[in-house]
């Protein structure tokens, strides 16, 4: 049945207003209803997300490869007072991710939003081991005035490892996850996170830039391949965010990190919320139009 457009404008707008009055007291909450799946949720930018959305009414699947650091994401979401549970999921393995998504449908009966958070900057790279992140970076130094050794040295096994889990992590994740999307029929919303260094290769090191990159490139394909399904799919493409990650930021030389900082016109670090809130609004139905887009908060990194 069609019916003539002043109602339904009218409609619309009333639909509108009221959502906006109902924000306004405190009633409404974005992602009420919804259920959450989120990898890399036991730290970082992953943890973050996981208590935003929980705090907008979302039911989270924390996922993680580090058992403690996810169940401390899910007492930190109750004690917030919201929903979570954890399960244990290497990015890399397919069967984790398949378990991943069948212990949400299991426990909250749907899945309507994929963030894929868990990923790595180097090979080795162990979230909240300090010191060996330290020590990874401190050999780095040399680098900085031989840049030609940065390719030499580079291991095909270490480059592999971290597109694995970068790249076919992303991947695994989503094929999971769309495939109980795509039967229930009600859409939904894929966040991934690359990186600023999916567009500046001086970003990170080379197995980082190329694996972020490769994500967001993954990231327009599926927004294509997924669209008539009512999934849509964008990417995060953070700047320097203050999560155990960018820790090792510390290790460069004074003369260097003025530099560094002289290319973020805000001369700040982000902070994980203002990645979560990023993400908040695009797993959300007021991003409805986008789809196949990077989101940059970067504190103004690519204005140049
Ligand atoms: N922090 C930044 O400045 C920054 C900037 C751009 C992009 N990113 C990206 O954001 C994502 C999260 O990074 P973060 O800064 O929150 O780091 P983080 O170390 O705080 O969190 C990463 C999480 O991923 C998990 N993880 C690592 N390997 C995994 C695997 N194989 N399987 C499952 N989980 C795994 C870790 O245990 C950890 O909980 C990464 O993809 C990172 O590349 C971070």
């Amino acid at each position: 049945m069609t019916y003539p457009l002043w109602p339904r404008n009218c409609l619309t707008m009333f639909a509108v207003q009221f959502k906006e009055a109902c924000w306004a007291y405190g009633g409404f909450m974005r992602l009420e209803g919804k259920v959450a799946v989120i990898t890399g949720g036991g730290n970082g930018l992953g943890r973050a997300t996981a208590r935003r959305f929980a705090s907008e009414g979302a039911k989270v699947v924390v996922a993680d490869i580090v058992d403690e650091l996810g169940e401390e994401t899910v007492q930190m979401v109750a004690s917030d007072g919201g929903a979570a549970s954890f399960i244990h999921c290497d990015a890399v393995s397919a069967q984790d991710n398949h378990a991943m998504a069948a212990h949400a449908l299991e426990n909250y009966g749907a899945i309507d939003i994929l963030v894929t958070a868990a990923g790595v900057s180097h090979p080795g790279y162990k979230s909240g081991d300090n010191d060996a992140s330290l020590k990874w970076w401190a050999k780095r130094m040399d680098y900085f005035e031989n840049p030609a050794t940065e390719l030499l040295d580079l291991e095909l096994e270490d480059f592999r490892q971290v597109m694995a889990i970068n790249l076919d992590g992303t991947l695994l994740a989503a094929q999971a996850c769309v495939a109980p999307m795509v039967e229930a029929g009600n859409g939904g919303s894929i966040v991934t996170i690359a990186s600023i260094a999916a567009k500046h290769p001086d970003a990170g090191p080379i197995p980082y830039v190329c694996s972020k990159s490769a994500v967001w490139m993954l990231t327009k394909k599926m927004a294509r391949l997924l669209a008539t399904s009512g999934i849509r799919v964008n990417a995060i493409g953070p700047g320097y965010i203050d999560t155990h990650m960018t820790k090792m930021i510390e290790l460069i030389p004074e003369e260097r990190l003025t530099q560094f900082f002289a290319n973020i016109p805000m001369g700040r670090k982000g902070v994980p919320d203002e990645i979560a809130n990023t993400a908040l609004f695009l797993a959300s139905d007021e991003a409805s139009y986008f789809t196949g887009e990077i989101l940059h908060p970067d504190g103004g990194y690519f204005t140049e």
